[in-house]
């Protein structure tokens, strides 16, 4: 039987990952701090699928235990699926040194340590597919989220180049740049519905790539995302510094 390893359990988006690779048979390895809301979740997926779902405690700002952590899942995973990040207040960010550093931390020193460390298992055992949650937040700084937006593009890079040294194993890195999704993340943000996705089209993209039914090593969710990122991207950036977006 297959294992997930889904890290930022009680993430909306980490709860449809679970429920769906549970509802294929999967092992489930839910991994975050909120314990109680992991136990909570573990009940939910064990009362509607057959899987054996097992709760891991991780905080993704304390690097020094993630060795123990990975130690204590009893087994490697086959997939793990890093979901955790911390959209934090931009204005806040702006000013607020710690804050900044806590946004910075959470979306990449933090996932991006531990995807290292899983990397390395995964070469000495010799299979393993890895995903990391990004967002087109990190294709271009915005005056809007740039301290979010940095932090994705810093892990967004770091799954590129992680990638690039893990091709020659064998082991799989894909980059997942949902778009916006309907989440508690975004619930005080009005977003437009053609570029929304549901945390459960969040799952079937992640479930598909893991599986080899959707090819990339750089995906969208909702494929229209990819002709408006090649837009934005493309825009000098004397004339980006002038939009307000
Ligand atoms: N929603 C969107 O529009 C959108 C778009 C693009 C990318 N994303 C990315 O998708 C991922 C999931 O986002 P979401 O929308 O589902 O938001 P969310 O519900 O706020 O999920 C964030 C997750 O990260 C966890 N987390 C934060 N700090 C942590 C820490 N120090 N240690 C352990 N876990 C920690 C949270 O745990 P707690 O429950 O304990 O707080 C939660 O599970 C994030 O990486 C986000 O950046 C979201």
């Amino acid at each position: 039987m297959n294992t997930i390893l889904v890290i930022g359990g009680t993430s909306d988006i980490g709860r449809a990952i679970a429920l769906r690779f549970a509802a294929a048979g999967w092992r489930i390895q839910i991994a975050g701090r909120d314990t109680a809301g992991l136990a909570r979740e573990a009940a939910d997926i064990a009362a509607r699928t057959t899987s054996d779902v097992s709760v891991h405690r991780l905080d993704i700002l304390s690097g020094p235990s993630f060795v123990a952590f990975l130690d204590s899942l009893g087994s490697l995973p086959d997939v793990a699926v890093s979901v955790v990040g911390l959209l934090g207040d931009a204005r806040r960010a702006e000013a607020d040194p710690s804050h900044a550093a806590d946004v910075m931390r959470s979306n990449f020193e933090g996932p991006a340590l531990l995807l290292g460390e899983l990397a390395e298992r995964f070469v000495s055992r010799g299979s393993g597919v890895l995903i990391g949650i990004s967002s087109v937040a990190g294709e271009r700084g915005r005056a809007s989220n740039y301290v979010y937006g940095a932090s994705k593009a810093g892990f967004t890079a770091f799954l590129s180049g992680l990638r690039n040294r893990l091709a020659r194993h064998g082991i799989r890195v894909v980059t997942i740049n949902p778009g916006f999704v309907r989440t508690k993340m975004t619930a005080a943000i009005k977003l437009p519905p053609i570029v929304t996705a549901e945390p459960g089209e969040v799952a079937d993209a992640v479930f598909a790539s893991a599986t080899g039914k959707r090819r990339g090593d750089v995906l969208y969710v909702r494929r229209i995302w990819s002709p408006i990122m090649l837009v934005i991207r493309s825009i000098p950036e004397t004339v980006f510094k002038r939009l307000s977006l």
